[in-house]
């Protein structure tokens, strides 16, 4: 039996990883989180890639571990928020499993990233990300497969997960 891919896409402090942990070790697919993913392979901090290569640099790489991990199967991938902004990486993921949106409100999404060292975090302000959320926020609506929100618990969005894919 095949066990198509779940990617999981949403703003940055959305719970993707959390949500995306919980949901492998339920339905027991191994978990991988794009960004650590590009951080292993390169041997470079998301922060670092950015201040080398730019961004355009880092999604060239998110592009091409992407197309790699969509090559695999059983997998719970947790993308990160930009990466689905592209129409290839969203055809990827498309033609690999089923995509699900983990929605988290921006109030919420901020407190979780506010003094992180995400480069995008570190050059804009609480109302241009407030911007880019809003932004997204209907793009991720409109490629996700199951759309779930990450308002309770990890293990709440998750067991929701369960069941809309059941
Ligand atoms: C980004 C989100 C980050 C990371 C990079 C750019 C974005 O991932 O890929 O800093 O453009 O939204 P998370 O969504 O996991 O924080």
């Amino acid at each position: 039996m095949q066990r198509k891919n779940i990617i999981l896409c949403g703003f940055m402090g959305c719970g993707k990883t959390t949500v995306g942990k919980e949901l492998a070790s339920r339905i027991f697919y191994d978990f991988v989180d794009m960004d650590e993913r590009i951080e292993f392979v390169t041997g470079m901090s998301i922060p670092e890639i950015f201040a080398e290569r730019g961004e355009e640099g880092f999604r060239e790489l998110e592009t091409k571990v992407l197309a790699e991990l969509c090559r695999g199967e059983g997998q719970v991938l947790a993308t990160g928020g930009g990466a689905l902004m592209r129409e290839r990486n969203v055809q990827l993921a498309q033609q690999s499993g089923t995509i699900v949106f983990v929605n988290s409100e921006f109030h919420l999404c901020y407190d979780r990233i506010k003094n992180s060292d995400r480069p995008i975090v570190q050059r804009c302000t609480r109302d241009e990300l407030e911007e880019l959320y809003n932004q997204r926020l209907p793009v991720y609506r409109n490629i996700c497969n199951i759309e779930v929100f990450n308002q309770h618990t990890p293990k709440d969005a998750a067991k929701a997960i369960i069941h809309s894919l059941l």
